[in-house]
Parts: structure tokens; sequence; C-alpha cells
């Protein structure tokens, strides 16, 4: 049984492929999970609340108020209660609510107020999937760290072909078991463990309003620094100016700009750590002569003297002790691998990770990432491209090997 003990709440909203929840809680149930099943309105219309008790041996839950005796469902004590939520099937309808923070049922309310892992297997017709709204409100609730289970393609209800389907209840099993498994595996293994990590692009002033930066968003840094919180570390990150921050509220955060501020915090914090990721996208060249008034326009073309920064990277590996780990990145657009066992070798990285703007859905910006882990023996291990969070378990999975 390789769900004992784990406390799941099913949510379910109003899609034809709500029939197959019904297969999916026996499932669960079947592997030792505790169910909760919680019903939108329309989800009820597709699927009745009473088959569903049976399954899963509760009550299953529709309301805030139950009418006939005045009492109440508490969606803060259900959303504390589960180690997961998954919502399957999801529509785009619920999916919007979740992107903005709209909570007109019990479903949604229990959604904002759950702390723990949310997994979501939409369903829908393939141009509503398709709709530039659809793939905005998954890219906004993907960055709230929910896991997206992909749907797949083949007939619809409607009669066209394409992806939206639902996935089957065996492969959302697989996928929760897969997940809930590879998180109890991790916890608390880096207890004890001081890490520093930089993520985020460095801005390099010209002048009190222009700034040489690059697009890096913090993400893939950022999923990091979660993922080192929930295996127990103590996370300290050194964040360039970004929108992002981390879910888990105890990763200490310290704001810098340039790439100055982030080497002089970097210096300061890593004598003390057992480990340092390195995922920011520092500026390797700052203006050599800022200045201070905003430069005027004029019609001939302008150079800007550029000097070098400081290599933080270099300078971690450079002082690095026994027993203190410094994993690097290397972001490429060529010869990937060569010039990343160059990276690796002359900033004296345990394991470098490899990403490479020539891979589709890699690197900046993105939600998902591909990367190559090297390390020092050479041995090279390739990893699907996957939301970003699922990178940074892999890459802190790396890490833990080396404790
Ligand atoms: O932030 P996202 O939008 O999620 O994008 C993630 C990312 C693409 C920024 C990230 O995955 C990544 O690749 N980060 C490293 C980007 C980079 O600057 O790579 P590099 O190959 O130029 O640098 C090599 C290593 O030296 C990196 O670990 C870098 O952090 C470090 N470095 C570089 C220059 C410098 N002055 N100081 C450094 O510490």
């Amino acid at each position: 049984m390789k769900l004992k003990g784990k406390h799941i709440i099913l949510g379910i909203t109003g899609s034809i492929a709500a029939y197959k929840a019904a297969i999916l809680v026996r499932l669960l149930v079947k592997e030792g999970a505790e169910v909760k099943v919680i019903m939108t309105p329309y989800g009820k219309e597709f699927i009745t609340p009473v088959t569903l008790a049976t399954l899963s041996k509760n009550t299953v839950l529709t309301d805030f108020f139950k009418y006939d005796d005045g009492s109440w469902n508490s969606h803060v004590e259900l959303g504390l209660w589960a180690d997961l939520m998954l919502i399957a099937p999801v529509t785009a309808n619920t999916i919007s609510k979740m992107a903005h923070g709209l909570c007109d049922n019990l479903l949604i309310t229990t959604y904002l107020s759950a702390r723990c892992p949310v997994m979501l297997a939409p369903a829908m017709d393939l141009d509503m999937f398709q709709h530039p709204s659809t793939l905005k409100n998954l890219e906004i609730v993907r960055s709230y760290g929910n896991i997206i289970i992909e749907p797949s393609s083949g007939e619809l209800a409607s009669g066209l072909e394409g992806k939206g389907r639902m996935e089957e209840p065996e492969v959302i099993l697989e996928k929760v078991v897969e997940f809930l498994t590879a998180q109890g595996s991790q916890k608390k293994k880096l207890k004890g463990k001081k890490i520093l990590i930089t993520a985020g692009p460095s801005h390099e002033n010209i002048d009190p309003v222009r700034f040489i930066g690059n697009a890096s968003s913090g993400k893939m840094g950022i999923a990091i620094a979660d993922s080192l919180a929930s295996s127990g570390a103590e996370v300290h990150l050194v964040l360039g100016p970004v929108h992002h921050k981390p879910l888990n509220k105890s990763v200490k955060i310290y704001p810098v700009v340039s790439a100055e501020q982030m080497y002089e915090q970097c210096i300061r914090l890593f004598a003390g750590c057992d480990a340092a990721v390195m995922a920011a996208a520092v500026a390797d060249y700052t203006p050599a002569n800022p200045v201070s008034e905003k430069m005027k326009k004029s019609r001939g073309n302008l150079s800007i003297e550029l000097k070098p920064t400081k290599d933080i990277a270099y300078e971690l590996g450079r002082v690095k002790k026994p027993g203190q780990i410094l994993v690097g990145f290397a972001l490429e657009t060529i010869n990937e691998i060569e010039n990343a066992r160059k990276k690796l070798n002359t900033k004296n990285f345990d394991f470098i990770v490899l990403n490479s703007l020539r891979e589709k859905g890699a690197g900046f910006g993105t939600d998902t990432n591909k990367i190559t882990i090297i390390d020092r023996q050479d041995h090279q291990e390739l990893y699907d491209l996957k939301p970003k969070a699922e990178v940074a378990f892999d890459i802190v999975e790396k890490l833990i090997s080396y404790f």
C-alpha cells in the first residue's frame, strides 16, 4: 500500500471526465490513502456524491453549510488536514478562479487555505485548452508551485480530436504515488544543513534610470530554494531583482540588485554554509563609469565602457573548504557540454547543471527546464523537460547524495 496514512483531498469539477473520478477514488483508497472528496456545484451534475461517498467511505463535501443542522464545513481545517490536494478533473473555469483568487465555492476556498502540494488534472475541449487565457492561467497556477498532470490527446466528448482528455486514473495514481514517495524520501534529509543559493539576474546601472540586465525571472533558483527548505535545510537565498518569491516562509531572502552586492552577500554567507547553489544569471560586465544623472540623448552612436564584474562562483570555488559542496549552473547556446565542463573545472564546482537556450522550454523565464547534470567524474545525467519545481527536486536529490 504505497499511500498508507496519506490524506488526500480529491476535488471534482464540472466536466464529463468526472465519471473517471470514481475509479480514481477506488485506486487511491486501495493504495491506503484516506480520501475526502469535495465537489463543485457543477461537478455534482456529472457524478453523484452518493457514488463517491460510498467509494471514499467519507461524506462528500459540496457546500459551506449544512442547511438542516446549521453546522459548516471548515475549508481551513480541510486545507490543513491534507498531504495532497488533487483536483481531477479540473475545468478551465476552476483553473481561472485558482489563478485569480476567486473563491465562490468550498473547493476553491479549500485550495486557497491548503498548505500542501496541489496537483491538477485538466479536462476540456481542445480549443478551450489552447485558448491563450487557459494557457496563461495554467502558467499562473504553475508559478504558484501547482503541478499539472498534462491532459492527453484523443477523442473528446465534443467529437473533436486533440489535447484535452483528462489523464487516465491509473496514470494519475502513478503520478501521485511517485510525487508523494519522492517527497517523503527527501523530507528532512538536509536537516541541520545551511545552504546558500543565488537566483535571478543582476542589474548593472548605466545611469539612475537605465541598466544592463538579462531575462532571468528567478523561478529556477526560487524553486530550488523551496525544495531545499522542504528537505529540512536552512536556506539563505541571495535574490536579484525579480517579481517572484519562495513559497516556503522559512527561506531567508537577501534582496540585491548588482553583481557587486550579490558578491558581498555571498562571500559573507558562504563561510558558514555547508553548500552553495549558484543559479543566478550574474552580469559578467558592468559599466566602468556609471553616471549619477540621467544621460541625455544625442544624435550620434553611444559607447559605454564596461569592466568585468567579480565572478562570485569562481571566488567561492577558490575559498571552498573540504566538506563544502559547490553547485554551479551553465547557460549555454553552443558547444554546451564542452563549455559546461570548462566552467565545472575553472570554478571548482562539485557538479554543474547545464541548461541550453537551444532547447525549447528551457532556460530563462519559462516554467519548465531541461537540464543535464555533469559531475567531476564526467558522468552526464540527462533529464526530461519538466516543471521547474520538479527540476529543482532532481537537483536537490543530486546534492543530497554528496552529504
Ligand atoms: O531565473 P530563470 O528565469 O528561472 O532562469 C534560470 C536560469 C537560466 C537563469 C538558470 O537556470 C541558469 O542557468 N543560471 C545561470 C546563468 C548563468 O549566468 O550562467 P553562466 O554560464 O554565465 O555562469 C556560470 C556560473 O557562474 C553560474 O552558476 C553563475 O551563477 C555563476 N556566475 C557567473 C558570473 C558571475 N559574475 N558570478 C557567478 O557566480
